[in-house]
C-alpha cells in the first residue's frame, strides 16, 4: 500500500480565530516496504502529518490516498459520506497507529483483554479461539511469553514491557502500515535497542510499511531507508539519511542535531581528512579504519 499525498494542508481550530497552518503544501510519497522516518523540530507538522494517515486528522485541502483508499474531501461529501466511513474502518485495520507512550492508554484488567480490544475492534463477533489466537500471535510477536503475562494487570509490567503490549494491541489487528510517533521516548539505552530491533523483525516479517517519527538522529541514521524533514509545517527535504546529512548548509539551517557520525566525519573535513559514509556506524567505523589504512602506506 503506497502512501500518496499532494498538496496537503491543515489548519487545527479552521474557520476560527485560533486558525493557524499545521501542514501546508505538503507532497509526499511513502512506498510500500519503506523504512520510512519523519523528522523536524518541535511544532513542526510531524504528528499532524501522521494522523492523516489514519484519517484522525481530516484531509482539508489536497489529496491523500492510502492504498485504494482516497481520503480526499471531495470523496466525502453527499451519497459518499456512507461509504467514506465504512472505508474508515478498512484504513485504520491497515494503519496501524502507534502514539508516543502508548501504554498510556492501557486500560483493561489482564494483558490478554487488552490486546483482544484491538482485535474485537476491527473483526466482527469473533470466537473465542480466533481471539486467543490472534492474542497469543501479537504477543509473540513483540516478544512476550503468551502464558507468562496474559493474565497480569499491564500496570504490574516494566515499562518497556507495557510498551510492548500497547504495540501488540496495535499488531493483533494485521496492519500493513505501522505508523509510530516517537516510539523510544522514555525508553533506557537497552529498551530502545530491542525496541528497534522489534521494529526491524516485524518489517522483514509482518508489516510491510514502517514509519517513524524521531527526534533522534543516530537512530534515523541507522534505520530508516528514507526520511522526511518537515519545518514549520511544510516539507522541507524528502531523502535517504545520506544524502540528508551530507547536505550540510540544510542541516545547519534547520538548526537539527546531526548523528555522531556526521559531527565527527565534519571535524575531520576540518582537518583536511575527507570521508564518505552513509552515517551507519558501520560504516563509518569501516571508512575510518580505511582512512587509517591509507594513511599508513
Ligand atoms: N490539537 C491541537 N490544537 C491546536 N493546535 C495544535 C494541536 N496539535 C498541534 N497543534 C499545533 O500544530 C502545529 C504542529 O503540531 P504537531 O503536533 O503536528 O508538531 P510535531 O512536529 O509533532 O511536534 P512535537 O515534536 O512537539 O511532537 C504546532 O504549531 C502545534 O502547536
Ligand atoms: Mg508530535
Amino acid at each position: 500500500m503506497d502512501i500518496i499525498c499532494n498538496g496537503l494542508g491543515f489548519q487545527y481550530s479552521k474557520k476560527t480565530e485560533f486558525a493557524k497552518y499545521a501542514l501546508k503544501d505538503v507532497s509526499l510519497t511513502i512506498k510500500s516496504g519503506e523504512f520510512f522516518g519523519i523528522i523536524g523540530h518541535t511544532g513542526s507538522g510531524k504528528s499532524t502529518f501522521i494522523r492523516h494517515l489514519n484519517a484522525l486528522c481530516e484531509v482539508q485541502e489536497g489529496s491523500l490516498s492510502v492504498g485504494e483508499i482516497d481520503l480526499s474531501p471531495e470523496k466525502k461529501k453527499g451519497k459518499k459520506k456512507k461509504e467514506y466511513k465504512k472505508r474508515l474502518k478498512d484504513l485504520r485495520k491497515s494503519v496501524g497507529m502507534v502514539f508516543q507512550y502508548p501504554e498510556q492508554q492501557l486500560f483493561a484488567e489482564t494483558v490478554f483483554e487488552d490486546v483482544a480490544f484491538g482485535y474485537k475492534n476491527f473483526n466482527e463477533k469473533p470466537s473465542a479461539e480466533e481471539v486467543e489466537a490472534a492474542v497469543k500471535g501479537a504477543l509473540s510477536l513483540v516478544g512476550l511469553d503468551y502464558n507468562l503475562v496474559k493474565d497480569k494487570s499491564p500496570f504490574d509490567l516494566s515499562g518497556g514491557q507495557k510498551r510492548r503490549v500497547a504495540i501488540a494491541g496495535v499488531l493483533v489487528a494485521k496492519p500493513s502500515i505501522l505508523v509510530l510517533d516517537e516510539p523510544c521516548a522514555g525508553l533506557d539505552p537497552a529498551g530502545k535497542t530491542e525496541l528497534w530491533a522489534l521494529l526491524h523483525h516485524l518489517h522483514k516479517t509482518t508489516v510491510e510499511t514502517i514509519i517513524v517519527v524521531s527526534h533522534d538522529m543516530n537512530d534515523v541514521a541507522k534505520h530508516c531507508t528514507r526520511v522526511a524533514m518537515f519545518s514549520d509545517g511544510t516539507l522541507k527535504r524528502v531523502a535517504t539519511p545520506s544524502e540528508l546529512f551530507d547536505d550540510t548548509i540544510l542541516i545547519e539551517e534547520s538548526g537539527l542535531e546531526v548523528p555522531v557520525t556526521a559531527f565527527i566525519k565534519n571535524e575531520l573535513l576540518k582537518n583536511g581528512l575527507e570521508i564518505k559514509t552513509d552515517y551507519t556506524d558501520d560504516n563509518f567505523v569501516e571508512q575510518i579504519v580505511n582512512l587509517y589504512k591509507s594513511r599508513q602506506v
